[in-house]
């Protein structure tokens, strides 16, 4: 993986955004039961890490500078993928709505990351107008990535923590 050291904030996060979304493509052309559930690994533990550094650094950093109605449904979004995603990790390629969960993932991705990236009205593109120090956040998220990653790939994930959802059972 590239060296994100040096990578803004924002930068950082859409390169994540890529990442995943290659990997989603990836999935949808794989054959092999073990590829597909290797692949299907990997989304889960990029996003899961993407969506705790946005959650604990990144929108934090944006409360007060980015329209709140967009930061809560954001982290809607964000308890709807973790759901999905703790659904993928519990079961393989076996499970008969394997790809069917993996494809609604995509599709919740696809429509968030949209709402992020959004060029006038994204939580970036205010996020950037506002002035929030691009670089400083970009330096704590990739600290705080290389953590997770090296955490989570040596003992696994924890439970997802919901912030949103109050009911849910995962
Ligand atoms: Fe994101
Ligand atoms: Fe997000």
């Amino acid at each position: 993986m590239a060296d994100t050291a040096k990578q803004d904030a924002i930068a950082l996060l859409k390169a994540d955004h890529r990442s995943v979304e290659g990997l989603f493509e990836k999935f949808e052309n794989a054959k092999g039961d073990g590829t597909k559930e290797k692949i299907a690994r990997q989304i889960c533990l990029e996003l899961t890490v993407h969506a705790q550094i946005e959650e604990e650094i990144f929108y934090p950093a944006c409360e007060g500078h980015v329209e709140e109605d967009d930061l809560k449904e954001a982290y809607v979004e964000h308890d709807g993928a973790k759901v999905l995603i703790a659904e993928i990790d519990a079961g393989g390629p076996d499970d008969d709505y394997y790809d069917a969960k993996v494809k609604v993932l995509s599709e919740e991705i696809e429509h968030h990351v949209k709402e992020e990236e959004a060029r006038m009205e994204g939580i970036f593109a205010q996020a950037r107008k506002a002035g929030l120090d691009m670089d400083a956040l970009g330096a704590q998220l990739a600290e705080r990535k290389a953590v997770l990653i090296a955490e989570y790939s040596a003992n696994g994930r924890p439970k997802p923590e919901l912030k949103t959802f109050t009911d849910a059972t995962v």
